[in-house]
C-alpha cells in the first residue's frame, strides 16, 4: 500500500480522536514535513482534516471517492481488495487495463477502479454510461485453477456476488436476470463483463468488470436507457457510499469463489437460481439476432441455459439477450 493510502487508513483507524504528527512519522517512516504535504494532498480531493500544531490531525470528513484507503478501511477479505488496487480518475476501460496488468503477471485479486470510463464496454460489443464519480467500475483479475468451459460460472457467481451485497445494504427487490444483469423491479443496476485469457486447454486469467449504477440520477442518464437502467440513488432517494457497497462486493465474491473452490459449482448455482426466479419462466432469447422461444427448463452446472421449445426440444444456449415473458 502506498502511503498516501496508508495515511487515509491510520487517520480512519483513530476514529474521532486526533492523532499526533509523531506517531503518523513513525509508523509512516516519513517526516513531520512529508506528512504535511501528503495532508495537503488528501485535502485537494476532498478529505476534511484539521490541523493543530500541539494536537497533530483529525479527519473530520472523507470524500466519496475510491482510492485504495477508503476501500479497504474495514475490509474482511484476505485476498480480494487486498492485492494491489489501482485507482484512476479516469481510463478507457477498467476491463482492457485490468487485462494488460494480467497480461503481465499481476496476481489474482489485483484491482482495477477507475472514477470515469471513457469507452466503458458491455457486452456483446455495447457500451456501458460511466460518469465521473456517479458509478463503480471495477475489475478484478482472476486465476482460477478450472478448464475454460467452466468460466461462465464466474459470470453468475459475480451476479450472486453483487445481488448479495445490494441485500445486504438495502431491502430492495434485487433479482439476477440471465446471464449477467442485476435488475431492481425489471430495471437494470448492474452488468458484468467476463473476458478470458486461455493458454491451451486451460485458463490464463478471467477479468471480471462490474459496472454499478450507484448515485446517478434519471435525468443524468442517457435518454436511451432511462426506461430500461436504474441506479441506488434513483431507487432509495439517497446518496450512498459506494466504497461500502465495494466492500460488501469483495466480501461476497470472496465468500462464494472460496465456496466453488471447496464444494464445486452446485452451492453457487443453487443460489444464483434462488435469485434469478427465471427458471420455469416462458421467455425469448436473442441470440446474436436469432430468436429462441419456449420454458427455461435449467441453468446447468456449466450455467448454460437449457430452454424448451413449444415442439419440447431443448436447446442449450450459453449466451443472449432473455425476455420474460
Ligand atoms: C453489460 O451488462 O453489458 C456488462 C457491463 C459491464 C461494465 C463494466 S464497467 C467496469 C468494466 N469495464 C468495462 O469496460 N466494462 C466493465
Amino acid at each position: 500500500m502506498d502511503t498516501r493510502n496508508k495515511l487515509i487508513l491510520y487517520l480512519k483507524q483513530s476514529e474521532s480522536d486526533w492523532v499526533s504528527g509523531e506517531h503518523l512519522s513513525r509508523r509512516l517512516s516519513i517526516s513531520r514535513a512529508a506528512i504535511n504535504k501528503h495532508v495537503s494532498g488528501l485535502r485537494k480531493i476532498g478529505y476534511q482534516i484539521k490541523s493543530s500544531t500541539r494536537k497533530g490531525y483529525l479527519l473530520e470528513k472523507s470524500p466519496d471517492i475510491l482510492l485504495a484507503g477508503e476501500i479497504r478501511d474495514g475490509l474482511s477479505t484476505t485476498v480480494f481488495g487486498k492485492q494491489e488496487i489501482i485507482y484512476l480518475q479516469e481510463v478507457d476501460s477498467t476491463n482492457t487495463r485490468a487485462k494488460e496488468l494480467a497480461a503481465k503477471g499481476s496476481p489474482e485479486g489485483t484491482i482495477v477502479i477507475a472514477e470515469k470510463q471513457i469507452i466503458g464496454r458491455g457486452r456483446m460489443g455495447r457500451s456501458w454510461f460511466s460518469p465521473e464519480n456517479k458509478g463503480i467500475y471495477i475489475s478484478m483479475i482472476l486465476r482460477p485453477a478450472m478448464p475454460p468451459s467452466k468460466t461462465s460460472v464466474i459470470t453468475l457467481l459475480t451476479a450472486v456476488a453483487v445481488a448479495e451485497a445490494l441485500l445486504l445494504l438495502t431491502d430492495m427487490d434485487v433479482k439476477i436476470k440471465w446471464p449477467n444483469d442485476i435488475l431492481i423491479k425489471g430495471k437494470k443496476i448492474a452488468g458484468i463483463l467476463t473476458e478470458i485469457s486461455m493458454e491451451m486447454d486451460s485458463i490464463d486469467f478471467i477479468i471480471i468488470g462490474l459496472g454499478l449504477n450507484v448515485n446517478t440520477s434519471l435525468d443524468e442518464m442517457p435518454e436511451a436507457i432511462q426506461q430500461t437502467a436504474t441506479s441506488f440513488f434513483i431507487e432509495t432517494g439517497l446518496p450512498v457510499s459506494r466504497a461500502a457497497i465495494i466492500r460488501a462486493y469483495l466480501e461476497k465474491f470472496e465468500h462464494y469463489y472460496g465456496i466453488l473452490g471447496k464444494h464445486g459449482f452446485k452451492p453457487v448455482m443453487d443460489r444464483w437460481k434462488a435469485l434469478s426466479g427465471i427458471i420455469g419462466k416462458q421467455v425469448d432469447i436473442d441470440v446474436m439476432g436469432n430468436r429462441y422461444k419456449g420454458m427455461v427448463e435449467d441453468i446447468d452446472n456449466d450455467g448454460v441455459l437449457i430452454l424448451c421449445d413449444k415442439n419440447g426440444d431443448y436447446h442449450r444456449i450459453f449466451s443472449g439477450d432473455v425476455i420474460v415473458r
